[in-house]
């Protein structure tokens, strides 16, 4: 029964006792629906900021990997430069229409190479991984080329006369190749080869594999004189050896002793004159000394 302060009619209400206990069941059911409700919401809530918090951080190293990217992009674009130039100086022009080059490889390359590109809408910088990792693909071929190019050229330099003829890269050029004036007569003359000055007994060595033409002695020029003759028509001759170690018709190797220095024939003291020709034409032997800097140090 619901009486009011005023003088209003009373309310009268009959509540069996089935109604109170559901009414009471269902107030208990609600607020303790309200509590799970609630904790899990504050759960949620925390779960979508530490999701929200982890995707930022995961947006922030994206953006880092799309930079990496763009400079991986710019240091592939040099490399791709620098491994064309290479490429033209150690291929030859009919070489150099390779595999790799005809077959398109470069055309996708040269696009790319043109317009580079991060796009926003894709994961930063797939596109542009792919197309750096295809990049990547397409130089293995010209390296590869490149690669056996050299070690061409090294196993050439074998067979031709660029090692220094003294023993450990030893002695000085005391008298060049060419028009010189003549250390006895004063006049002038041709220089066939030239003198590498040391002390008497100082190891000659073939300048490359060959054999060994002719050993001989001339009194009054060469003294003891080694022929050798190499691949490729080279002849290279070691004179005014104080001792020769290797007789004619001797196959001899690069870097093999071949004499001792000394001062046999028309000579002033202690040095081997050393000459180079190709096909019987006399040429500088420095030449071919200088060569075999640029095969990574094979000359002395
Ligand atoms: C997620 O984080 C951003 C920036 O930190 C903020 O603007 C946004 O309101 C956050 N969203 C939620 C659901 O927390
Ligand atoms: C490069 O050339 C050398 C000498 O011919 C060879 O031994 C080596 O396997 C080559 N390297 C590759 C990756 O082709
Ligand atoms: C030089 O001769 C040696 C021994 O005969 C040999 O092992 C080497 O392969 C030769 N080099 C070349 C380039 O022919």
């Amino acid at each position: 029964m619901l009486i009011p302060h005023s003088e209003r009619r009373t309310y009268n209400l009959q509540l069996s006792v089935f109604t109170l206990l559901f009414l009471g069941s269902l107030l208990i059911i609600v607020l303790f629906a309200f509590l799970v409700l609630s904790t899990h919401f504050t759960a949620t809530n925390e779960r979508m900021a530490s999701v929200n918090q982890s995707l930022t951080a995961s947006e922030f190293a994206l953006e880092a990997v799309g930079d990496e990217v763009i400079a991986l992009q710019d240091t592939m674009q040099e490399f791709r430069v620098l491994l064309d130039q290479l490429q033209r100086m150690l291929i030859s022009e009919n070489v150099i229409a390779s595999a790799a080059l005809r077959d398109g490889g470069d055309g996708d390359l040269a696009s790319f190479v043109s317009h580079p590109t991060v796009l926003s809408d894709d994961v930063p910088g797939v596109t542009a991984l792919r197309q750096l990792s295809a990049a990547l693909d397409a130089s293995m071929s010209p390296l590869t080329e490149l690669n056996d190019t050299v070690a061409a050229q090294r196993a050439l330099l074998v067979d031709v006369p660029t090692l220094w003829p003294v023993r450990g890269g030893r002695g000085y050029v005391t008298f060049q190749y060419g028009p010189q004036r003549h250390p006895f007569t004063g006049a002038f003359y041709i220089h066939r080869g030239i003198d590498i000055g040391m002390h008497r007994g100082a190891e000659v060595v073939a300048t490359a594999n060959g054999t060994v033409r002719r050993v001989a002695y001339e009194r009054y020029n060469l003294g003891n004189v080694i022929e050798i003759e190499h691949k490729y028509g080279f002849v290279t001759r070691y004179g005014h050896l104080g001792r020769v170690l290797v007789e004619a018709g001797q196959t001899v190797q690069r870097g093999q002793l071949i004499g001792l220095m000394g001062s046999t024939g028309r000579s002033t003291g202690p040095h081997v004159h050393y000459e180079v020709s190709i096909g019987g034409q006399l040429r500088n032997p420095e030449e071919f000394l200088t060569i075999s800097g640029m095969a990574g140090g094979l000359s002395r």
